[in-house]
């Protein structure tokens, strides 16, 4: 019997009934129907909790408590949990067709419009697709077929573009490539921030493009030497290579300008947007390119649909990304982001003095990285044969993460290409109340020794195991 028979004769869960599931059900079917392992990883440090209310920096589970949501959706909820500008004027088109291929969409005529009026210099022709990963494809098909006859593309050890296919091919993370070789070839890694060393690599005049985020989030929060965006971009002009700037993390507003290539006044070849462009309710992702570089590759009535998304362009999502531009403009959300930024900074440093378990401490904006040190040897790595140094090396930033979240009511998480790494990625909304309170929260956790953090967190999970 088919499948879809079997639904017919049992019965399929509702949404209201979906609303209903509780926490055990909710990991019975993710451990059955979706992921185990990750499952099992929520689980094992009480990271699993239901929310079922959320509003700005806010999130509350269903006993009401209400916990301050510092990881942002990745960078995705610039403008907080539900932004109610941007749930109405999707309210408002609920009406219109959503998606309706044999005509033009009047709502992302005006979106293109609005993005290309706020981009970089001459950043003009925008493709509309559904998350960071996909922006990034559209962008290296793009530069590929530009510079058809240069085989190769840099891109930065480290960083991270996502994990699709092409976008995998050049993110810098072994881990998440080993499983999946061969990628793309012609696609080589360098160190970000080293013009010098990119130079050697664009000088042999055989690279298509060079990827680069302005600001490296999951890498840790690297933030490059001043002047380095600038520089790659004489440099990109100088051997005829395209630069391609990932902000699909640091832009609209996160770092203190719009975009973070306003901070070295640079016009990227093409830019990838995705993540707060929804508001944090709709997928939307898209890259805004330079005509001449878009006109070349897929310009005529022969070459117009080269490239193509079926959702890309939706009346939801487009009415979402006006709401959203229109919302952080009017709030003035990258200067916002500059000054509780700058605050929040200069609050950790001031804790990074006094402690021995912090190595650095950087960021630009409201994304600010925590690096931990490596513990020196003691007593519990004498006891543990080295096991506990070698899981703190690893794990020691989630350790705390876990901690915020069951002690302080405080939502963050590692970066994925370093794990010793706690962003803080708030809301741009966030308030100076808000920041004291996980300021005060790191104080309290650093005043601690890495044994205890490491006894506390488990300590915590364990005890919640019990009482559910
Ligand atoms: C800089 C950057 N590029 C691309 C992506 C991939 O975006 P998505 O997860 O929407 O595919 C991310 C996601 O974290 C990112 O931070």
């Amino acid at each position: 019997m088919s499948k879809a028979a079997v639904a017919n004769r049992i019965e399929l869960l509702s949404l209201e009934e979906a609303l209903d599931i509780n926490r055990q059900a909710t990991r019975d079917y993710y451990r059955e129907y979706i992921n185990p392992g990750l499952t099992k990883v929520l689980a094992l440090i009480n990271f699993d909790k239901q929310f079922v209310r959320a509003q700005d920096v806010s999130v509350w589970d269903a006993e009401g408590k209400e916990y301050l949501d510092f990881l942002g959706g990745y960078g995705a909820l610039n403008l907080g949990h539900n932004p109610p500008s941007v749930l109405e004027a999707i309210r408002r088109v609920m009406e219109r067709p959503n998606l309706l291929q044999a005509s033009l969409n009047p709502l992302a005529a005006a979106l293109a419009r609005n993005l290309a009026l706020l981009a970089p210099g001459d950043l003009q022709r925008v493709f509309f697709c559904n998350s960071g990963a996909e922006a990034v494809e559209g962008a290296l098909k793009l530069a590929r077929a530009y510079n058809h006859e240069r085989p190769k593309m840099l891109y930065c050890n480290n960083s991270f573009h996502g994990k699709t296919f092409g976008a995998l091919s050049v993110t810098g993370r072994d881990k998440y490539k080993a499983s999946f070789t061969p990628l793309l070839p012609g696609c080589e890694g360098i160190p970000f921030g080293d013009l010098a060393e990119l130079e050697e690599h664009l000088s042999s005049s055989d690279v298509a493009a060079f990827i680069v985020e302005p600001l490296q989030g999951e890498g840790g929060v690297k933030v490059p030497p001043k002047g380095y965006l600038r520089g790659v971009r004489e440099l990109c002009d100088r051997y005829g290579t395209l630069l391609i700037v990932d902000e699909i993390q640091t832009g609209f507003g996160r770092t203190g300008h719009l975009f973070a290539s306003e901070h070295d006044q640079v016009t990227p070849d093409i830019m990838c947007l995705a993540k707060s462009l929804g508001g944090g309710v709709f997928p939307l992702g898209a890259y805004i390119a330079r005509p001449k570089i878009w006109d070349a590759v897929y310009g005529g009535m022969d070459k117009y649909a080269l490239h193509t998304s079926t959702f890309g362009g939706n009346t939801l999502a487009m009415a979402a990304g006006l709401a959203t531009l229109q919302a952080i403009i009017k709030q003035d959300l990258p200067s916002q982001a500059a000054r509780q930024g700058a605050y929040l900074l200069e609050q950790l440093k001031a804790l990074n003095d006094k402690s021995s378990l912090i190595k650095e401490i950087r960021g630009q904006g409201l994304l600010v990285g925590i690096e931990f040190n490596q513990p020196t040897s003691g007593i519990w790595e004498k006891l543990s044969s080295g096991k506990i140094n070698s899981l703190t090396n690893e794990y020691f930033g989630s350790l705390v993460a876990g901690e915020l979240l069951n002690k302080y009511q405080i939502i963050t998480a590692y970066t994925l290409n370093n794990p010793n790494v706690i962003r803080l990625e708030p809301p741009l909304t966030v308030s100076r109340e808000a920041i004291d309170k996980v300021v005060d929260a790191f104080r309290e956790i650093l005043e601690h020794s890495y044994a205890q953090v490491m006894i506390g967190s488990i300590g915590s999970a364990l005890w919640s195991k019990l009482k559910n």
